[in-house]
């Protein structure tokens, strides 16, 4: 890879985004200049060399925290709020919207030179209880329920208009089966049909022209032997850019287990696939998870995990940046304290790259690594296939 040429291309595909979403952060510091009073061997400042945003995961609640803010603004580049702009925290009752912790994330961002992937606007998780239960009794038809969100995407796509670089619009409508497909079963297709999703595509673009949308989904980058998924994804991004609806880049979610296979070489690959239509492609959720002695510690019971979790995360970022059209790079939480992995998957943990006492892990020592490899140039192996007389 020429770092040099990657650097230039990258950073020109970042400042045009800024500049045509008209963002708050579109300075030279959301261009990745260096900045005197940060670490120049931090994640971010290591990154901004390569042309990629780094980025997290978090909440308001870690940002009160003094060790933690710290960690965010140091180390990353670029914040997804966890949770606090999807419907379900937004519109809790129907009419009254809460933004105070999108607003939150959104001040603390801009205040760090950090640009924002908006998560996410339709997806048949957490969404509000008077939506579901409207839907559920049959007081909000299908009709009114394809109102209802169509006002929910321009309302929190124009509240934030020129302040958030991605919007994953999109989120998990592929089933897990071989071959796989949009999900008829799941909430939004199986209420208002498939083409939701291009709908849903051309009102976010409607409401914010400047942002780049993406369609967000996990086991769509090397995760699946069959690939089966992230073939399915490919199509139906491809079908989307066929109708004219205004997607900009796929998502992989990237959540790994070290005791599923999964192929870096094959991450590469539908990397590329999907830059191959034009597309933009961002690393979302990363995460590592194995199994721990408790959810309180996290420590992993076997030491080839303790291997294979820094190791698969490496994997991941080289992949990202190997493909210029890879503009970003995002862990699910920074920190094992508050990762969604132990709440969720039953005896697993130590997902992140920094352990429950906010120390950094072999995981973040190898992506420090990578990343100060692409910036200065990895030294590259000579051709040394001895050539045919
Ligand atoms: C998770 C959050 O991290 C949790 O706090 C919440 O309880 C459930 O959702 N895929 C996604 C994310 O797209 O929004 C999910 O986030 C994790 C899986």
């Amino acid at each position: 890879m020429d770092v040099r040429r990657r650097s230039v291309l990258a950073a020109g595909a970042a400042g045009a985004a800024v500049a045509i979403g008209g963002a708050g952060t579109a300075s030279a510091a959301a261009l990745g200049a260096q900045h005197d009073h940060r670490d120049p061997d931090s994640l971010r400042e290591l990154a901004g060399k390569t042309g990629l945003r780094i980025g997290t995961a978090t909440s308001p609640q870690a940002l009160t925290i003094p060790a933690r803010a710290a960690i965010v603004a140091g180390q990353f580049s670029l914040v997804t709020p966890g949770n606090e702009m999807k419907w379900q925290v937004v519109e809790p009752t129907q009419g009254v919207f809460d933004w105070s912790g999108a607003d939150q994330l959104v001040a603390f961002a801009k205040a760090n030179d950090q640009l924002i992937r908006g998560h996410t606007l339709v997806w048949h998780n957490q969404l509000p209880t008077w939506l579901t239960t409207g839907v559920g009794d049959g007081t909000i038809s299908d009709s009114q329920l394809r109102d209802l969100l169509h006002q929910h995407i321009t309302t929190e796509v124009s509240r934030f208009r020129g302040k958030i670089w991605h919007w994953d619009v999109c989120n998990e409508f592929l089933t897990d089966s071989n071959p796989s497909m949009i999900d008829p079963n799941r909430f939004w297709a199986a209420h208002l049909g498939e083409g939701v999703i291009a709908d849903a595509f051309r009102w976010a673009h409607e409401a914010d022209p400047g942002a780049l949308l993406f369609y967000n989904d996990y086991n769509i980058g090397g995760e699946d032997g069959s690939n089966a998924k992230a073939d399915a994804a490919f199509t139906l991004v491809r079908g989307l850019l066929d109708q004219g609806a205004p997607v900009h880049g796929v998502g992989i979610q990237g959540h790994l287990d070290t005791q599923f296979g999964w192929s870096p070489q094959r991450l590469q690959q539908d990397i590329e696939r999907y830059a191959s239509l034009g597309l933009k492609v961002a690393i979302t959720e990363a995460d590592v998870r194995t199994f721990v002695n408790n959810a309180t510690d996290q420590v992993p019971t076997s030491s080839l995990e303790l291997f294979a979790q820094p190791y698969e995360f490496s994997e991941m970022l080289k992949a990202a940046l190997a493909v210029p059209e890879c503009v970003s790079f995002t862990v699910w939480g920074f920190t094992d304290a508050d990762s969604w992995v132990p709440g969720v998957f039953t005896g697993e943990g130590y997902a992140t790259p920094y352990d429950v006492n906010l120390n950094p892990k072999p995981a973040y020592f190898a992506m420090q690594s990578d990343l100060r490899l692409a910036a200065f140039g990895a030294p590259k192996r000579a051709h040394t296939r001895t050539p045919h007389p």
